[in-house]
């Protein structure tokens, strides 16, 4: 009987590689990426330990074909040294290389980021499941929402809220390619969330809390929109206290100590710390602070 013909390695680079340009790192699925090939997803891990471990492959895949590009048109028109050295500034400098290179970025900050972010963890602890309705305040280009969006599903609801319309823009021109109905962008203003009231199972405020000058009002804006049992997740860089507010605006950290007096301050309840993150190309740490709106008694 012949061997059963297995999926090559390279098909499902391939394939991964192709659901990223249309959707994004989230669109990267194994089971999407099984459908998709028409085979089932026992072959992919055959291959892989897992979709990071695509992942990384898929990077390494992409930079090669960067690369090779480059090289090739390089020497493609022969030449000294000088000559070519010229073309690969030219290259360089050329509008298409420069898109392939933002691209590449993007990607590569994505993927890394997961590694030390741990998104799936944070979502846990806020105990989102398909149906939880959620804002993910300071979003920016939506790193979080998008994680969220895959959690509470078709049937929950995402508002990704921010105060530069260019973030939102960017949210929703990717929410549009990958058919996320969910996610809702809110443009806000730096002291008001405009998130609807009382509807809320949790929101998550990442690097973005110290950024905030006109804090008490934006906790405020936040408490409103939360129901009663709701969480608040704040993730902050640390520092030490005892400075001014605006030195640590300027650090872009604050010290965990000063989001818990505000937090206090709101009636919300300080249920625990959670274990933070620490970004291995910053080397940034981050605290994971996670708060409650009290209960209807
Ligand atoms: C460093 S980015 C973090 C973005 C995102 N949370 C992440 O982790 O990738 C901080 C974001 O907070 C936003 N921001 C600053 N003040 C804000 C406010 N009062 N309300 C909402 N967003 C605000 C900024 O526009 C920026 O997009």
């Amino acid at each position: 009987m012949a061997a059963p013909t297995r999926t090559p390695r390279t098909t499902w680079i391939d394939e991964g590689l192709r659901a990223l340009g249309v959707g994004g790192p989230d669109a990267v699925r194994i089971e999407t990426l099984a459908q998709a090939l028409g085979v089932s997803k026992g072959g992919f891990y055959w291959h892989f330990d897992g979709r990071r471990a695509l992942l990384e492959e898929m990077l390494d895949a992409w930079e090669r074909v960067v690369i090779d590009e480059a090289i090739n048109r390089v020497e493609r028109e022969g030449g000294d040294a000088r000559a070519k050295l010229q073309r690969l500034f030219a290259l360089a400098s050329s509008r298409e290389a420069r898109a392939l290179g933002s691209i590449d970025l993007a990607v590569r900050d994505w993927a890394r980021r997961d590694k030390w972010q741990r998104p799936a963890e944070v979502l846990d602890a806020l105990g989102l499941k398909p149906g939880s309705f959620v804002a993910d305040v300071g979003a920016g280009d939506g790193y979080f929402a998008f994680h969220l969006a895959a959690r509470v599903g078709s049937q929950g609801r995402v508002y990704a809220e921010d105060i530069l319309e260019d973030e939102l823009a960017k949210i929703r021109s990717r929410k549009a390619k990958q058919g996320l109905g969910q996610i809702e962008t809110i443009l806000g203003t730096p002291s008001d969330p405009r998130l609807p009231a009382e509807t809320l199972d949790a929101i998550l405020v990442v690097n973005a809390y110290h950024e905030m000058p006109e804090f008490d009002a934006m906790l405020q804006g936040m408490y409103g929109a939360l129901k009663p049992g709701g969480l608040l997740a704040i993730i902050d860089a640390q520092d030490e206290p005892g400075q001014p507010r605006s030195v640590y605006r300027e650090r872009h950290t604050l010290p965990a100590e000063i989001v818990r007096e505000d937090a206090a301050r709101h009636g919300l309840r300080f249920p625990r710390e959670l274990p933070g993150f620490s970004n291995p190309e910053s080397k940034r740490k981050y605290y994971f602070l996670l708060f409650e709106k009290p209960k209807r008694s």
